[in-house]
């Protein structure tokens, strides 16, 4: 019962054909693509650039972005290759149960499960911001208990349960609301730039690396961890806000790596979803370098509104009408940033829940939808009342930090697989192994260390939850360990029926010998074979 189990591949992906835990196959490498870009451009552009902006990197958050694409470009390549190796639901959970082991993959799963989990209501929230914002331009002011920021956030709540339902329904179906949405979304960023390009000021780019400046902390807790460790005072902008700016704004490009997380709804995943998770990843990299130059250059930096950045810059130069447009975009855009976050939820609790780390029932699929639907309603209503209650700002950071450590993972991942299985066929290989995803961990981790302590703290408590419900429950319950038990089991069946047959054969050349006749038939009736004497063993 070794925590270091790992799960074949085969065996993954036989577990894909099992009837009852069976998901449908129907998304093309175009829908993983959209899908991938719906889930990627959200808040990190329409809210947190300005902020970052304003008050962490000045003009140089085009670096920080440019140093967050290139974390994220590399991990993209470790995803791909795993995702075109073991084309199953799950992502980086299941990558790592293949390669480094149980425990690894419980750690990634409940890492990512947090992830995704906060990562939608956190957007959700962000939503009913814009939602509010986009109805009181139409001068339809909302009651503020009942908004993001208020007593309980309905508007976010609402959406949540929408959504819930939606996913419900069938994953073709959301998929469909998505590419509609999506489609939106990129109309209104491509609007922003191709409106914006014409109020951009060369002055507002200098100085592009606004001097060191102190920060008033609030008990040190907001320090980078980095910096805490350094002992040196906590600061922004210069060359550490451009690195402390790459570790916020990398909030921007998470979601490439839910398009893994569908893997197993894809038609022709071992091509299709390496083509989803790089052509996302590229496409939302050009998007967010060109509207960051854009918003950059149309406002000084230090005028940035920190909330609704790109509607309010065309509000600065005075263009209400462009506001209200971008205002519905962001609320077209924002929308789908939350389902596919649902559905990365849904699906990595899904692929633990069949491997029997957490109670099977979860993983039960409806018979006519063919979706998890037990797991989103548990996840749409904890989402739902997550995103209502908690005041917004809280967890943001605890998303990015749970994305980076599975980065990390993933990256090493690759190299493990690749040393204990050469065999496996790999329609898409991570250039320069071993060098790209080590250099990919190197710079995740150096992102982490880049946030707050608060954020490490927090999320150290969850891993800690993580590793107790793993111990008492995940570790007897999983369906690797039953397998063990089974083995040994037949194997003690095995030796008890040999036995039993050498006894006859004995006693039969005992009488032989005695009475010089054959061998009485009873005596030499081969003694019943395993599988007609005990229940035919379970898949593990
Ligand atoms: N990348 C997603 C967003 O920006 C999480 O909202």
């Amino acid at each position: 019962m070794s925590i270091f189990r790992t799960k074949s591949v085969e065996q993954s992906l036989r577990d894909t054909e099992d009837p009852e835990h069976q998901l449908k196959k129907s998304l093309s490498w175009v829908e993983l693509t959209m899908f991938g870009i719906g889930v990627v451009i959200g808040a990190g552009i329409f809210t947190m650039t300005g902020r970052v902006a304003h008050s962490m990197s000045g003009p140089s958050i085009i670096i920080s972005f440019i140093i967050a694409a290139i974390a994220c470009g590399l991990a993209a390549m470790c995803y791909a290759e795993f995702a075109s190796t073991v084309p199953v639901a799950g992502s980086a959970y299941t990558f790592s149960y293949a390669s480094m082991g149980e425990i690894f993959a419980w750690i990634i799963g409940w890492d990512l499960f947090l992830e995704l989990f906060l990562a939608s209501s956190v957007v959700a929230q962000g939503w009913s911001a814009y939602l509010a914002v986009f109805l009181s331009q139409l001068g339809i002011d909302l009651p503020p208990q009942i908004v993001s920021g208020g007593r309980f956030d309905l508007l976010a709540f609402g959406l949540i349960m929408v959504l819930g339902m939606l996913l419900i329904g069938g994953i073709k179906e959301s998929v469909r609301v998505n590419t509609v949405l999506v489609a939106i979304k990129l109309f209104i960023v491509m609007f922003v730039i191709v409106a914006g390009i014409g109020y951009v000021k060369a002055s507002n780019f200098t100085p592009f690396i606004p001097d060191k400046q102190p920060v008033e902390s609030s008990g040190g807790l907001t320090q980078p961890l980095l910096q805490w460790f350094t002992g040196s005072q906590q600061t922004a902008f210069g060359v550490s806000g451009i690195v402390a700016g790459a570790a916020l704004v990398f909030f921007a490009y998470i979601g490439f790596d839910v398009v893994a997380t569908t893997a197993e709804e894809a038609k022709n995943p071992k091509r299709d979803v390496p083509m989803g998770i790089l052509g996302s990843l590229v496409v939302c990299t050009i998007l967010y370098i060109a509207i960051s130059l854009v918003l950059i250059g149309m406002v000084p930096y230090n005028q940035l509104d920190p909330s609704a950045s790109l509607a309010k810059a065309f509000t600065t130069v005075g263009k209400p009408w462009m506001a209200i447009i971008i205002s519905a975009g962001a609320v077209a855009g924002l929308t789908t940033v939350v389902l596919t976050m649902m559905i990365g939820a849904t699906r990595v609790i899904f692929a633990m829940s069949r491997d029997g780390l957490l109670p099977e029932g979860l993983s039960h699929v409806h018979p006519k939808t063919r979706t998890p639907y037990r797991i989103t309603l548990i996840i749409m209503l904890a989402d739902g009342l997550l995103a209502a209650l908690v005041p917004p700002g809280i967890l943001d950071e605890m998303v990015n930090i749970g994305t980076l450590l599975a980065f990390v993972m993933v990256s090493i991942g690759i190299i493990v697989l690749r040393r204990k299985r050469p065999d496996l066929p790999r329609a898409f290989r991570v250039p320069w192994v071993p060098v790209i995803p080590i250099v990919s961990a190197i710079i995740c981790l150096y992102l982490m260390l880049n946030l707050s302590i608060e954020t490490w703290m927090r999320f150290l408590i969850w891993m800690v939850i993580g590793i107790v419900v793993y111990f008492t429950y995940s570790k007897n319950h999983s369906r690797l360990a039953h397998g063990s038990e089974l083995t040994a089991d037949i194997n003690a069946e095995i030796t008890n029926v040999m036995d039993h047959q050498y006894d006859n054969r004995r006693k039969s050349r005992r009488a032989a010998a005695q009475t010089g006749a054959t061998a009485s038939p009873e005596a030499a009736e081969p003694a019943p074979t395993p599988t007609e004497s005990s229940d035919p063993p379970k898949e593990s």
